[in-house]
């Protein structure tokens, strides 16, 4: 397949940062998701783990597995409890994002669209918990 990579046509590294820059502002006002993450509240080294993952991810530079290894990501979200408003929350803060990020680049709402039939499974495979007494 010799189609450009959706790292490449959202514009490389820089989309990324700016699409993970957005959507942490959402998690850092988050009173359930903020918590959660070890770091807080300096969010910058998770962002920039999420970016250099998203980047791998769509077909931009590996410096994710150079500097975590495999990303095993069900598995690196057992220690977080990911029940399903944990899941809602963080979709809501990535559409968000996407769509900040997304509008009027161009080809934007293909890569939304792209970006977010990814997202909303994925952050279902995520969930570790039913939510269920
Ligand atoms: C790490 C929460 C979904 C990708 C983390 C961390 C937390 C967290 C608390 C630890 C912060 C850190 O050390 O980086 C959640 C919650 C989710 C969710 C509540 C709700 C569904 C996702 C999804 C993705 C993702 C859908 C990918 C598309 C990552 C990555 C890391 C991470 C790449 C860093 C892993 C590492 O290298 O250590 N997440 N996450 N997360 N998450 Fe999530």
């Amino acid at each position: 397949d010799t189609a450009p990579s959706l790292f490449s046509r959202a514009g490389g590294a820089e989309f990324f940062d700016r699409l993970v820059a957005a959507f942490y502002r959402g998690v850092a006002d988050d009173e359930v998701l903020a918590p959660l993450y070890p770091e807080a509240p300096d969010f910058g080294p998770a962002e920039r783990r999420l970016s250099l993952f998203l980047q791998q991810y769509w077909g931009g530079p590996m410096t994710y597995l150079e500097e975590r290894g495999h990303p095993r990501l069900r598995m690196r979200h057992f220690p977080f409890h990911v029940g399903p408003l944990e899941r809602d929350r963080w979709l809501v803060h990535m559409a968000a994002a996407v769509e900040e990020t997304c509008n009027g680049i161009d080809d934007g709402d293909a890569i939304a669209a792209e970006l977010m039939g990814y997202f909303v499974p994925v952050a279902e495979h995520m969930r570790n918990d039913t939510g269920l007494p």
